[in-house]
């Protein structure tokens, strides 16, 4: 067929780019977003900290994971929180499926609605709707490397104007597609932000993003240059495992000023960059043999993974959680929802072409 030359990828790029425009500063939450949030979660703390939750009278936080608080989230997202014991003592007692089941008859007998409780799954978890503000909410009894990897995605936010702005559009393209529902076996949330950290990473010449989890290792220390390691810590669900926790937080070490100066040396438009995201996923990934990995910011055979069990050498879109290395981010999909989830990639990418081409407006990729 007709490849669009390099001067209509140009018109339909632009078009993309006013398209994002319009739609971003509806999609960025208001101040009012995080203050609502943050009065339910104080609401939903002092009720489990009431009902004594953890006996014994002891207190407990809830920390806010997820949308709400990794500069990824929109009006309408969940509030994800998660249990951390108020005092440094043992929390892994917290993992218990009873802690879980106290939880949700505290949400029960203080009103919030649809109150479900998923005590037998990997991560236990309480689902309701929060009775003063509707605003659907769930509880983890314990689940420190979800608050981690909201930490990661954070930083990685702060980097540069373009990370959120192709993670928003991403989102809501992949909510409107009908293809961000891991219960349907489709990809979560989660997963499509990893795809967007990776292309940052891998594509874009000069890449956007580093992995910050390998510039902890490269990072110069000039007070500590024979620094050991990162330390290992056990894994929180799965005593065979160990996983390492630590990256380069540029707030922490000053280096976000030259983190954005880099970022900043390439200066494609987040237009040409979402016609390159999805013309990436829908044509270029090898499937079959390589996982997304923004931690290591390069992609990694499959061959070499398979030692560890549980990467398959099938065409599914494969992702490496960054802290759970042997996790699979993208595992709900299987074959015909892989299909389903690259057909959408492809339609994406014709259409932007077909927009080049006709010089029409590609608006039906954003159609919304
Ligand atoms: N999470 C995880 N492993 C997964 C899925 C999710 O650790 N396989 C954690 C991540 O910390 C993620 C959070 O759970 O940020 C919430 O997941 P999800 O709902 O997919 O992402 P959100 O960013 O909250 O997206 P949304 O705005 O759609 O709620
Ligand atoms: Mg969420």
């Amino acid at each position: 067929t007709h490849q669009p030359s390099a001067q209509q990828h140009g018109f339909a790029w632009r078009a993309l780019d006013d398209a994002c425009a319009r739609v971003l500063p509806q999609l960025f939450p208001s101040e009012n977003f995080f203050k609502r949030r943050e009065e339910v979660r104080r609401r939903v703390e002092a009720c489990l900290n009431n009902a004594d939750v953890l006996g014994n009278g002891r207190r407990l936080v809830l920390r806010v994971f997820g949308s709400s608080a990794n500069l990824f989230g929109a009006e309408g997202a969940d509030l994800d929180m998660c249990v951390v014991p108020a005092a440094s003592e043992e929390d892994t007692e917290l993992s218990s499926p009873e802690v879980c089941r106290r939880v949700g008859e505290a949400l029960e007998s203080a009103g919030a609605k649809n109150v479900q409780v998923r005590d037998t799954a990997r991560v236990p978890i309480v689902l309701f709707a929060d009775p003063q503000t509707g605003l659907d909410c769930d509880v983890s009894t314990h689940n420190p490397l979800a608050l981690r990897n909201t930490e990661l995605l954070r930083a990685y936010a702060k980097i540069d104007g373009r990370v959120r702005g192709m993670a928003y559009v991403i989102k809501k393209w992949a909510k409107i597609r009908g293809i961000n529902s891991p219960s349907d076996g489709t990809l979560s949330s989660y997963g499509y932000i990893l795809c967007v950290l990776a292309f940052l990473q891998t594509v874009p010449n000069p890449p956007i993003l580093p992995s910050l989890q390998r510039l902890d290792l490269d990072w110069p220390n000039p007070k500590n240059p024979d620094r050991p390691p990162p330390e290992r810590v056990p894994h929180p669900f799965d005593a065979s495992r160990d996983v390492c926790l630590s990256f380069h937080d540029p707030d922490k070490t000053g280096s976000l000023a030259d983190l954005r100066e880099i970022a900043g040396r390439n200066r494609q438009s987040l237009g040409e960059l979402l016609a390159l995201f999805f013309r990436h996923y829908a044509w270029d990934v090898d499937y079959r043999n390589l996982v997304v990995a923004p931690r290591t910011a390069c992609v990694l055979p499959k061959a070499n993974k398979a030692e560890l069990d549980c990467w398959p050498q099938n065409p599914h879109l494969a992702i490496e959680d960054p802290f759970e290395t042997h996790y699979d981010v993208a595992h709900v999909l299987k074959y015909p929802k892989h299909q389903l989830v690259r057909k959408e990639f492809m339609r994406a990418s014709k259409l932007i072409d077909d927009a080049a081409a006709q010089r029409v407006d590609p608006d039906l990729v954003l159609d919304y």
